[in-house]
């Protein structure tokens, strides 16, 4: 049996993210077209049993860590039931799930219950009306009564997810800053990377970590934080005295691909090398086939191989792929 999935870089893989709908219950404008996708049948999609054979048929290959995401993966029904069936697979150490926290207040004790540890929760801004422009339309209450949901239910961490994009929300850098030092989020800071055919990027609306940095230091010195081992994006920071921490996911300025150990499994069970890379392997073809656990394996060895060595966002070019993010899982 293969031991240690490698590609062919030699970077070890063994993070999963696993989009479970690429249906949302927003829409963001850096991430969906305003009209939303077009929605996949439910034939198309990845049965839980499937997702599950998944994870089990590649845990021998070295799979340790699975993230569920979307779309909004809460929109799906009984994702709990999902969680639960990941969490019996022998060798995963840890499932996590991002999340838009639309539905997190209602599905955080089943969630929990299931054995969901941990939650990452996607989160621009904090002033209702801008959430409101960013979303087209989202209420930004649920998310707050979804946080305070996931932390009675003693959730931990508790990641934010904030996108900086200048003339939307790049002024808010300080003020999720300041959050850190009364609650104790993590919030990461991610640059905006050009997915999909969304018409809000360019290179200038692109919030550098160097810039994001500088507005959060005007609270004070960022110390270095101990990163969690389920962190690989980038090391964390804490302002002096915060109960939160502040990091920075830098796809554009520091791109990480030397790092990058995971695949991306799409709902309609495609599987993904590289979010910015249209190669993929057509897993639920193997699945439906009727052919064995080595079979997957063999699909998953053969994506790892495709994953490339790096992207280029870095020079200049606007947009890699034609996918939404929302279509991959982010
Ligand atoms: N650039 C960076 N992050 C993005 N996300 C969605 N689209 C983009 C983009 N173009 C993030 C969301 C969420 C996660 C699912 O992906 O903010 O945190
Ligand atoms: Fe939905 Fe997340 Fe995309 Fe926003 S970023 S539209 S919440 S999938």
């Amino acid at each position: 049996m293969l031991h240690g999935l490698r590609d062919g870089l030699n970077r070890a893989v063994e993070y999963l993210r696993v989009s479970v709908t690429d249906r949302c219950n927003l829409r963001c404008r850096y991430c969906m077209p305003p009209e939303g996708l077009p929605a996949k049948s439910h034939a198309d999609i990845l049965r839980y049993e499937e997702i599950a054979r998944v994870v089990r048929a590649i845990v021998p290959l070295g799979l340790t860590r699975v993230r569920l995401t979307g779309g909004e993966p809460l929109v799906r029904p009984g994702l709990p039931a999902l969680v639960r069936m990941l969490c019996a697979v022998r060798g995963v150490s840890d499932i996590a799930l991002t999340t838009n926290g639309q539905l997190l207040a209602r599905y955080a004790a089943e969630l929990r219950d299931a054995g969901l540890q941990r939650v990452n929760v996607s989160l621009d801004t904090l002033r209702p009306e801008r959430y409101r422009e960013i979303t087209l339309g989202g209420e930004i209450e649920p998310v707050f009564e979804g946080l305070a949901a996931a932390r009675a239910q003693g959730f931990a961490p508790i990641k934010l997810n904030a996108v900086l994009i200048r003339g939307l929300n790049e002024d808010e850098a300080v003020e999720f800053a300041r959050l850190t030092l009364e609650e104790p989020y993590d919030v990461r800071f991610i640059e905006f990377m050009p997915m999909g055919d969304v018409g809000l990027w360019s290179p200038q609306a692109v919030v550098s970590e160097a810039e994001a940095r500088a507005a959060v230091e005007r609270l004070g010195p960022l110390q270095p934080a101990p990163t969690p081992a389920t962190s690989r994006g980038g090391e964390a920071w804490r302002l002096p005295g915060a109960r939160g921490t502040i990091a920075f996911i830098s796809p554009v300025s520091h791109p990480f691909c030397g790092r990058c150990n995971r695949l991306r499994l799409t709902a309609d069970g495609k599987l993904r090398p590289c979010l910015l890379s249209e190669r993929a392997v057509d897993l639920r073809a193997v699945l439906r086939s009727g052919a064995c656990d080595s079979y997957v394996r063999a699909a998953f060895a053969e994506a790892a191989l495709g994953k490339p060595e790096g992207h280029h966002l870095t020079e200049g070019a606007t947009c890699p792929t034609s996918t939404p993010m929302a279509a991959i899982g982010g």
